[in-house]
């Protein structure tokens, strides 16, 4: 059962408890935050009192936290570099694991002589095709998604952020609606192997689209058909940023020298020291 607050103090100690009850990592904090949410503005705005059209408010939202319903699903919206995305249900989050693929995408952007085409496999919320196009206003992106909920929502984040004519958005099973080559190419694809689905946290294994997750039987499904197609879709030069779970690198780095067209290939740790990066260059 959720809290029926009435005071500021009571709702987020009730609120607090429901969330620990249901394993929530941080209730207190949450329960700050959802309070803020169903103001829709900062606590320190609140009087003392709650009102009852508040307290309704923040009970659902405190019932749906505890089903383990994502933040930022609750919120509609997750901040990402230095901007914001709308999120829907059936598109995945994005990770701060993902902002670091960006980054090391970016720095490569930026350093391109020329105006630089770059593709967006499986696109989500359509994240990484707008950090792109944000970083340099010569940029044409092409980001594909083979969920229809995912291209809407990446059509609505890049119309948001004014992106529409260089950020075009396409329904693509990975390359088959993608003729062109680009000089580089970001990716975030499913990389979850199928039987550590189960294990993995509420918040993902529910309400995260399956088809975001599953890497097939060893997690290297959409992985091996990216490497074996992106060099046939990248200018000689061009580069490839993927994100990879975290004891995948050497798997990836020996499906590379597999498939023709890699002159280059390394995988990069993220900030918690795990291999999580494949850079790849084509010839
Ligand atoms: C882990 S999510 C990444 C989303 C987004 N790039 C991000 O980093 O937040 C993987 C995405 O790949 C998409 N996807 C899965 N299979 C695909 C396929 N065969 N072709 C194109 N996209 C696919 C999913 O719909 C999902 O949006």
């Amino acid at each position: 059962m959720a809290p029926t607050p009435g005071r500021l103090g009571e709702a987020i100690a009730g609120g607090s408890e429901a969330l620990a009850r249901a394993g929530i990592a941080s209730p207190v904090r949450e329960a700050r935050r959802l309070l803020a949410l169903a103001t829709g503005s900062s606590e320190a705005a609140l009087g003392p009192e709650v009102s009852p059209t508040v307290t309704g408010r923040y009970r659902r939202l405190v019932e749906a936290r505890a089903r383990r319903v994502p933040v930022a699903l609750l919120e509609g919206e997750t901040g990402f570099l230095d901007f914001d995305v709308a999120v829907r249900p059936g598109v995945f989050v994005p990770r701060p694991e993902t902002e670091e693929l960006a980054e090391r995408a970016l720095v490569e952007l930026r350093l391109l002589p020329f105006p630089p085409w770059a593709l967006d496999l499986g696109t989500g919320t359509g994240v990484l095709a707008v950090a792109l196009a944000r970083a340099r206003s010569d940029a044409t992106v092409v980001a594909v998604d083979v969920s229809p909920r995912a291209v809407a929502c990446a059509r609505w984040n890049v119309r948001a952020h004014g992106l529409n004519g260089r950020v075009e958005v396409r329904r693509s099973d990975w390359f088959s609606h993608v003729p062109e080559r680009f000089h580089l190419i970001v990716a975030n694809p499913p990389y979850v192997a199928r039987p550590d689905l189960p294990a993995l946290e509420p918040e993902v294994r529910r309400y995260e689209p399956r088809r975001a997750l599953d890497g097939g039987d060893d997690g290297l499904a959409s992985l091996r058909t990216i490497l074996a197609a992106a060099p046939r879709h990248l200018y000689p030069g061009g580069t490839a940023f993927v994100e990879i779970g975290h004891d995948q690198g050497p798997a990836v780095l020996r499906l590379a020298q597999g498939f023709p067209g890699w002159v280059e290939a390394r995988v990069e740790r993220d900030l918690a020291g795990k291999e999580r990066f494949f850079i790849g260059r084509c010839g």
